[in-house]
């Protein structure tokens, strides 16, 4: 049997709040680049769950005496570099990006879910993300079909 410690799981969740800070970016700055209104709505509507998540990581790293990351930080360089490549990109191209940032916070959130097992608030906050992120990954596929 895996369980995190409550070292692991602090560790878990920064791991968790630099990927949203790093998507929040690179939503924004999608938002700013993207022609089509709809997928604008769509794409800040995303951004302002995620901007959610990241406030309540950082509320539940605090919680368990860690250290929570700062947005604009060495680590949030590579959402920066994705934002600003996204914005030369085509919508489509946009899209793909943002959708592989998805996939790889199911797995992550998912994960922690499976490992977590002395924890069930921590739990409860992942699942609700997890639930979040398969519905935005769920828009982001069907933009994708229809711009196909
Ligand atoms: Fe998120
Ligand atoms: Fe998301």
């Amino acid at each position: 049997m895996k369980a995190l410690t409550k070292e692991q799981i602090i560790e878990a969740l920064n791991h968790d709040l630099v990927a949203e800070f790093s998507a929040i970016e690179m939503y924004g700055a999608h938002a700013e680049a993207i022609a089509e209104d709809a997928i604008v709505q769509g794409v800040r509507a995303i951004l302002s769950v995620e901007k959610g998540h990241a406030q309540e990581l950082a509320k539940r790293i605090e919680e368990l005496g860690g250290e929570p990351a700062r947005p604009g930080g060495a680590a949030t360089v590579a959402g920066r570099a994705v934002g600003a490549a996204g914005a030369q990109a085509s919508t489509i191209e946009m899209l793909k990006l943002e959708l592989g940032e998805e996939q790889q916070a199911i797995k992550d959130y998912s994960a922690q879910v499976a490992d977590i097992v002395d924890d069930d608030e921590t739990t409860t906050l992942l699942e609700e993300h997890l639930h979040d992120e398969i519905e935005h990954a769920r828009w982001l596929k069907a933009q994708i079909r229809a711009l196909m």
